[in-house]
């Protein structure tokens, strides 16, 4: 029976009607490169996060790379980061030239502040904490670090468009923060992202490097009255984001706070569904002093109990229709850093222990109450097979 139904597809958007509409409606416009949708939900953006200035851009992986060059970034610099993060955080620091740098992380997976001051040295020159999931990292203690050694941070908020810490916005703390509007992610342009700060410089820089260095925009240089030429100055990078996608993005924005309410809704269920299941330990206790962004409801499989490991676990949920997430192999253990910098098992012990246990579940307003109740039951059903038998 449970063969026939329909295979719940992790990580599905939340399109409807509107975005559609929104969509044909600019396409018809007459412009659907960078113009007034870009700068409409630029400023919405900005609002949202409490931020001065947002600047739109065409992933979060761009704007991470951009944020990197803006507070200066150059080859020979270090770069402190969580190694549980996606290739991409750890990639923008090798396009600048410069070297990555690890700190484990805490339980919850997100970086340990109190493993950061050891690993600065003389080439530091920022710190860039992931908030993984949506889950807040510990902005005020890493905040006091990089000001007593003079370090940027440049926050990597792709799960966290909804997070505050205490009571500021995720967005409005760090020198520089992106946020990703991947497909999976809880606002989508199918690709896009935004960098949000309150530094009018960094803000007038990145938005300049982000359309190939030009001292003027296309739909600046097309759509006045007067013609006018443009400056080339810096050799910037192809980093805009169009009309189509943005007011793809105004849609979504809109409803993201009625989003947020059916995920914490969706993860309640999870955590009352699964709370008996000995073998499946579930995320982390919500601190009341902050937001968590609910991108990703994760559990961390008891493999010490059971008779199958985590990737035979997530091939027994899609066997039942399930999809999965797997967030993160750490950064350390893929092939390419182990061979350049000699990473290996062992050298961040707790993002490689959440690494190998780690599952996503689906959630989000893309799935129905009895999606989640079918999740739920599917995991009963394969740790009642798969546990080891005392
Ligand atoms: C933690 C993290 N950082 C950065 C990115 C890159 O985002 P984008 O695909 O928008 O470049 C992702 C994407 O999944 C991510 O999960």
């Amino acid at each position: 029976m449970t063969r026939k139904r329909k295979f719940i597809v992790f990580g599905q958007p939340d399109i409807r009607q509107e975005d559609i509409k929104t969509v044909v409606k600019t396409l018809k416009s007459g412009w659907i490169g960078t113009g007034p949708k870009t700068e409409e939900f630029e400023h919405k953006f900005a609002k949202y996060t409490h931020a001065k200035y947002a600047l739109a851009v065409n992933s979060c992986t761009a704007g991470l790379h951009l944020a990197l060059n803006a507070v200066g970034v150059r080859p020979g610099d270090e770069v402190i980061t969580s190694p549980l993060t996606f290739p991409a955080t750890v990639n923008v620091i090798l396009h600048c030239g410069a070297k990555p740098v690890f700190v484990d992380v805490k339980p919850d997976g997100n970086m340990d502040p109190s493993l950061i001051e050891k690993k600065i040295t003389k080439k530091t020159k920022v710190i860039l904490p992931v908030h993984l999931y949506g889950r807040p990292c510990d902005m005020d203690k890493i905040m006091a670090i990089a000001k007593k050694n003079n370090l940027s941070v440049i926050e990597d908020a792709a799960h966290a468009i909804e997070a505050w810490y205490k009571n500021k916005k995720i967005g409005s703390i760090g020198d520089i923060t992106v946020f990703s509007f991947y497909v999976t992610k809880n606002l989508t342009t199918a690709e896009g992202g935004m960098i949000t700060t309150n530094n009018k410089k960094l803000a007038d820089k990145m938005r300049i490097l982000s359309l190939h260095g030009l001292s003027r925009d296309a739909y600046r240089r097309y759509s006045v009255k007067h013609f006018s030429h443009y400056q080339c100055l810096f050799p910037g990078y192809k980093y805009n984001l169009t009309d189509i996608a943005s007011s793809i993005g105004i849609m979504q924005l809109k409803r993201i706070e009625q989003n947020l309410k059916t995920r914490v809704k969706q993860w309640n269920m999870y955590s009352q569904g699964l709370e008996r299941i000995n073998q499946i330990t579930l995320p982390a206790m919500l601190d009341k002093s902050m937001v968590h962004a609910r991108h990703l409801y994760t559990i961390l499989i008891n493999l010490e109990q059971m008779t199958v490991n985590r990737d035979q676990f997530i091939y027994e949920m899609i066997k039942r229709n399930v999809g999965a997430g797997v967030h993160f192999i750490p950064a350390h253990m893929h092939s390419f850093y182990r061979s350049k910098y000699g990473f290996k098992k062992g050298d961040y012990p707790k993002a490689e222990f959440i690494g190998d246990r780690t599952i996503s579940l689906p959630l989000g307003p893309g799935f129905k109450t009895e999606d989640i109740k079918y999740v739920i039951k599917v995991l009963h059903e394969i740790v009642q097979r798969f546990s080891k038998k005392n």
